[in-house]
């Protein structure tokens, strides 16, 4: 297995768990720690034993964001060139399984888009959101102003990227931007049995509800049920399809091939 400096990976049953592991700086997405996320991201994308993937941090900090000190005297120049906040960073929106974001403490700016960018949040009830890039007289880089919105709605996002207030997990669960809240010692059995519970599940089916769903965030409506009716009809070509439906006509457990 790749040996990583800051992330530490594992794999429980069909669960691939990439844990951010840069303490000293509260997990700042780092250029090294970020290619190392794309990296793990894309051996679990193609490890056919793992069905869904949970992101998380440490019990103090999901991310405080990106690395301020490796940015503060990049130019113009440099951020263009190199298209800074992509490398790596797509990964975690373009991962075509199912991932989950565990979050515990502190996730703003880079560290809260990173989870907006995984399907859902689990969040523990020391979680901390926000998007403080006002405050450093920048605006959110990596999805903040486009994803945080279409979460929490208008009225919300802007009372968070213009103030750059935190958001207690109480308050993030309330307006849509958690799925789930539990306390901080169950974060992670609640992340990982959910995640196994998806793992369950026919990996193709699995693959196509998400593009689905995505869809929604894409499109006009009447182009969405289009694209879930055409995707739907071409479930029928799984043989994990025609095994579920068997499987519940013959009163017993599916025997999913992921094919
Ligand atoms: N980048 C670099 N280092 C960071 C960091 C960051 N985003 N966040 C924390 N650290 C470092 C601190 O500098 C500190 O390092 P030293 O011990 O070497 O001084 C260490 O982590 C511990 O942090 P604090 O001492 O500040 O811990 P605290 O408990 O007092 O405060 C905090 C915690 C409120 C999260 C505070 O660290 C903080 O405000 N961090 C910055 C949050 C932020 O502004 N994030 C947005 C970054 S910009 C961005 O993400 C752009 C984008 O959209 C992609």
């Amino acid at each position: 297995m790749t040996a990583y400096e800051n992330i530490l990976i594992e794999t429980k049953g069909r669960v691939g768990i990439i844990r951010l592991n840069r303490p000293k700086a509260l997990n700042a997405l780092c250029a090294d720690l970020v290619r190392e996320l794309g990296q793990a991201l894309d051996g679990f994308e193609s490890d056919l034993n793992v069905g869904c993937v949970v992101l998380t941090g440490s019990d103090k900090a999901f991310a405080a964001g990106a690395d301020i000190k490796e940015m503060k005297e990049k130019s113009y120049q440099d951020v263009f060139l190199e298209d800074f906040i992509t490398v790596g960073w797509e990964k975690v929106s373009q991962i075509r399984k199912p991932i989950i974001a565990a979050v515990a403490g502190y996730a703003l700016g880079g560290g809260c888009e990173m989870a907006m960018m995984c399907d859902f949040i689990i969040a523990a009830d020391n979680a901390k959101f926000g998007q403080p890039e006002i405050t450093l007289g920048t605006i959110p880089g990596a999805g903040g102003t486009q994803r945080l919105p279409r979460f929490v709605g208008k009225s919300k996002a802007m009372d968070l990227v213009l103030t750059g207030r935190m958001m207690d997990a109480v308050e993030a669960e309330s307006c849509g931007l958690v799925s789930r809240l539990v306390p901080l010692g169950q974060l992670m059995d609640e992340a990982i049995a959910t995640a196994e519970k998806i793992a369950g599940m026919s990996l193709p089916a699995t693959m196509v509800a998400k593009e689905a769903v995505n869809r929604a965030f894409e499109t006009t409506l009447a182009e969405g049920i289009r694209f879930e009716r055409r995707t739907f009809h071409a479930t029928f070509a799984f043989e994990d399809r025609k095994e579920g439906m068997n499987a519940f006509a013959d009163k017993r457990k599916a025997a999913w091939k992921h094919r």
